[in-house]
């Protein structure tokens, strides 16, 4: 049986908030030593796993049969035609300095396709959402993307690459140009907040390369909802697995992919 995707919504965001709880509070008493490295810059912790843990028993719960994409690979159940793409806390660096910008991300795909997105900023406790067909929502409000119409006008999120520096040049071209060419740039270290700063409207746009699946499929799918664009940087639509993403308002996207391909071609 399909499960009604606005309820299954609104049990995502009720455990994403409860699973958030537990994340805020282990905060208060995080120790440094409890930290592990996974590869170069690439850190985890009991919390990353834990959170991941209590997500993953949640979920397992609202939809039985689904199978999971996460990143601490508490799961790797696949399902047949329901999967769940998780990333426990989004935004590592900044929780284990106490920088705070961190996030859950949970989005579920029916086949290949996305069906949903919740993205839960821990810190100001903004929940942003939404379930194939319907408008994207944070905290119960609508949300949509910005309507500023050119790249003169627009602020952009991206995040600096910190271990794969094969395109750095590229990248820091690009860096240049919008510096030059926009409001200016920002780094918050989430890139699922990112995105779903780009679905509200308060970024324009936001591009960043070497992303898993699990930073990107719930906030693409939110940005698309809020009636944004997203895509890989050719403009096609390998953005979940293919490492690309570009996404931003309708009005300033093409302008905005435009730049990115000057220098990554
Ligand atoms: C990271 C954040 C960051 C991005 C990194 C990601 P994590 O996720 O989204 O903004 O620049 O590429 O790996 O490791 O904190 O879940
Ligand atoms: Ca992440
Ligand atoms: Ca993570």
């Amino acid at each position: 049986m399909q499960p009604n995707l606005q309820i299954l919504c609104q049990q995502v965001c009720d455990l994403s908030k409860q699973t958030g709880d537990f994340i805020r509070n282990e905060r208060l008493k995080f120790s440094a030593t409890t930290i592990e490295t996974k590869g170069k810059n690439d850190f985890v912790s009991y919390v990353d796993k834990t959170s991941e843990k209590l997500i993953i028993e949640g979920l397992e719960k609202l939809l039985p049969q689904s199978g999971f994409i996460a990143e601490e690979g508490t799961s790797t159940v696949k399902g047949e035609v329901y999967n769940w793409i998780i990333d426990p806390l989004d935004g590592t660096t900044n929780f284990i300095h106490g920088i705070p910008c961190f996030a859950i991300s949970i989005a579920l795909m029916r086949n290949n396709e996305l069906v949903m997105g919740v993205i839960y900023e821990i810190n100001f406790d903004e929940c942003f959402y939404a379930w194939e067909g319907s408008k994207a929502y944070l905290n119960g409000t609508e949300i949509n993307v910005s309507k500023a119409n050119k790249l003169a006008d627009s602020l952009i999120a991206t995040g600096f690459p910190y271990y794969d520096y094969d395109r750095m040049k590229e990248y820091l071209d690009l860096f240049q140009y919008f510096m030059k060419h926009t409001h200016g740039l920002r780094r918050l270290g989430s890139a699922a907040t990112d995105l779903a700063y780009v679905a509200c409207g308060r970024f324009e746009g936001f591009y960043e390369y070497s992303l898993q699946p699990w930073d990107v499929a719930a906030g693409a799918f939110i940005v698309k909802q809020a009636g944004g664009k997203v895509s890989d940087f050719k403009g096609g639509e390998n953005y979940i697995f293919g490492k690309e993403i570009v996404a931003g308002n309708n009005n300033c996207f093409p302008e905005f992919l435009n730049a990115v391909q000057l220098f990554f071609n």
